[in-house]
């Protein structure tokens, strides 16, 4: 079995009198595309928050490379190797695609040779080569939910979190986020933890599906185990299920 990339044991998150989180504890091994699913207001993007430095937990233990990085800052956090992306984006829209990406590999890379390689690269990877001086908000939305994977991708994480990444593409633009997902984890070994609603992507990418219900996780396995579990079932389409 491969190593534990990143531990999360017992962590819970409240806001007010809601406990968005609950002693949540799970793995993500180094290599793996690990799916995070579940109901709206489950909890996956409050996960993304707590273990990536934007919200401390209210408790519990968060480790990354086998030390302990519990309330650690994103900046912190992406240092060490853990970008994440935003479920409703964080394009500056009147910046060229160039800039865009460029915002992530501001920390890791001064060199202004070894800068522009990079970015060639990530935008070569996502499909934006031919784009990069086009400001961002003039490409169609497939593009831009690559662009935002390229800016979390152009620092090279060892862990990139993609909230979201496939919502509101087509077809054509899923079967290019799934091939540059893949390329991304193959080529760079990266590994990828995934939420989003689309079962048949994440099925078809994932090697192991985390479910969380009402804050709480209700499962885990394999696909084929996911997807034959009566409890995800019924968390999904209620009880008449
Ligand atoms: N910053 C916040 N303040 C208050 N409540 C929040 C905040 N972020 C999330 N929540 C609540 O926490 C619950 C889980 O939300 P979220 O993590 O966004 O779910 P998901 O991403 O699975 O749809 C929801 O009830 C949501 O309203
Ligand atoms: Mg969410």
């Amino acid at each position: 079995m491969s190593e534990i990339l990143l531990r999360a044991e017992n962590i819970s998150r409240r806001f007010g009198g809601l406990l968005a989180v609950s002693d949540f504890n799970f793995d993500i091994r180094a290599g793996e595309v690990l799916g995070l699913i579940g109901p709206n207001g489950a909890g996956k993007s409050t996960t993304f928050n707590v273990i990536s430095g934007y919200y401390k937990p209210s408790s519990g233990r968060i480790t990354f490379l086998g030390r302990d990085v519990t309330g650690l800052s994103t900046v912190a956090m992406s240092r060490r190797g853990l970008v994440r992306t935003f479920q409703h984006g964080s394009l500056l829209k009147g910046m060229t695609v160039r800039d865009n990406i460029l915002m992530g590999a501001l920390y890791s890379l001064r060199d202004r040779h070894a800068r522009e390689r990079r970015i060639v690269e990530t935008a070569e990877m996502l499909g934006l080569a031919d784009m990069l001086d086009l400001t961002a908000g003039s490409l169609p939305h497939g593009h831009q939910r690559m662009l935002s994977i390229a800016i979390a991708f152009c620092a090279r994480p060892k862990l990139l979190c993609l909230d979201e990444p496939l919502a509101g593409l087509n077809n054509t633009e899923m079967g290019a986020a799934l091939t540059a997902m893949r390329r991304i984890r193959d080529e760079f070994n990266t590994t990828i933890l995934l939420v989003d609603h689309n079962m048949r992507a994440v099925m078809q990418i994932c090697e192991r599906i985390v479910v969380l219900n009402h804050g709480r996780k209700l499962a885990e396995g394999t696909p084929a185990d996911i997807r034959n579990n009566p409890d995800v079932i019924r968390a999904y389409l209620g009880d008449e299920a």
